[in-house]
């Protein structure tokens, strides 16, 4: 495994960290002897970093991991995030920050996270999620700033909203926040236009998420599959957008079918491949995924001749002027 440096901290983290969504729950069946079994062989592999959210199985990712860390001794790097008080998800452009993150929610938010890991302060805390609309009076990153002069927080960020990835990039060179959490896969490369360049330039830490574009682009999927009711991806991939996903993954499959990299092993690399990306998060929820995403730091990187051509693959989801 691999280590990077980590935003404004002096810490390192792994290349490849523990996504810990799919552990809390809104993933179909998931037993917590194989949640643990993930996390331990993880651990054993080189992983340093975990990622996970109020929002996961409300509190329960939390709560195991909390657990699970108790009885290691490796020293480990936990990123939880605090959601707006209720209202829209996203935050509309007319919500009011004030009443999305005031300073009393905020407080007792992060005392409930620090409850749940069962720690005395958090590595990182992320605002899960923001609106542009509070970029020029982010006062809710101004009260965490305060509780990271009072040691209760080491470094905090946002993490994007998938619609308006870009709205954080004003943030960065206003020197607001130390970490982001952004989506860059083979599909979603708009990233690379400003987001990672001004990341590099400002040294904030990039976490990667969704490297598997929620499993499609792991190249597993026929097209026809259908998840249940509880399963989040019943909703992501209403429709024919499970379809068009795989179909766009075939390809890519053909193309790279040479090149010695399977489908995970392509999708982590492409995304650990920019030099602003701290650490790549892949959702994992057994063991076996754990032996096989942590193997990928180890592979050799991507060649220039293949990350030009993934370029040709970026999907911009939104443009309805390049038809469905
Ligand atoms: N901030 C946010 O709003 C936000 C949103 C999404 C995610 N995240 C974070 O980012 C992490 C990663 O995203 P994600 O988990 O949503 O999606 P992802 O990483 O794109 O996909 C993860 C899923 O792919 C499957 N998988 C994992 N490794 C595999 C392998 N080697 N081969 C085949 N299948 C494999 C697993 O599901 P199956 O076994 O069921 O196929 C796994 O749950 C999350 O866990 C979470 O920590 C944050």
């Amino acid at each position: 495994m691999k280590y990077r440096k980590f935003g404004k901290s002096a810490s390192e983290v792994s290349e490849i960290g523990f996504g810990a969504w799919a552990i809390g729950g809104s993933w179909g069946e998931q037993s917590d002897k194989d949640s643990l079994e993930a996390l331990g062989t993880a651990l054993e592999n080189g992983v340093n970093f975990i990622d996970t959210a109020a929002g996961y199985g409300d509190g329960k990712s939390e709560r195991i991991i909390g657990e699970f860390l108790k009885s290691r001794s490796e020293k480990v790097q936990v990123c939880t995030k605090t959601p707006p008080a209720p209202g829209k998800w996203p935050p509309s452009p007319y919500c009011k920050i004030e009443e999305r993150y005031s300073e009393k929610y905020l407080r007792e938010n992060v005392e409930e996270r620090l409850k749940n890991l069962q720690v005395e302060s958090l590595d990182v805390l992320l605002l899960h999620t923001w609106t542009r609309a509070w970029n020029d009076n982010p006062s809710a990153l101004k009260i965490l700033q305060q509780m990271k002069s009072e040691g209760i927080i080491k470094q905090i960020g946002i993490s994007t909203p998938e619609h308006d990835q870009n709205c954080v990039i004003q943030l960065m060179r206003d020197g607001m926040v130390d970490v982001l959490q952004v989506i860059y896969n083979i599909f979603e490369q708009e990233p690379a236009a400003q987001l990672l360049p001004v990341a590099l330039e400002t040294g904030t830490g990039i976490i990667v998420r969704v490297a598997f574009d929620e499993g499609v682009l792991t190249g597993k999927y026929r097209g026809n599959e259908s998840f249940g009711p509880g399963d989040f991806r019943s909703n992501y991939f209403a429709g024919d957008r499970l379809e068009r996903g795989v179909r766009r993954t075939e390809k890519i499959k053909k193309e790279f079918g040479e090149s010695g990299y399977s489908m995970p092993q392509l999708a982590l690399k492409f995304a650990m491949s920019h030099e602003a990306v701290s650490t790549v998060i892949p959702g994992i929820r057994n063991r076996n995924q754990a032996l096989q995403n942590t193997a990928v730091s180890d592979l050799p990187e991507l060649s220039n001749e293949i990350l030009q051509k993934l370029r040709e693959h970026s999907w911009n989801r939104g443009f309805w002027y390049g038809g469905k």
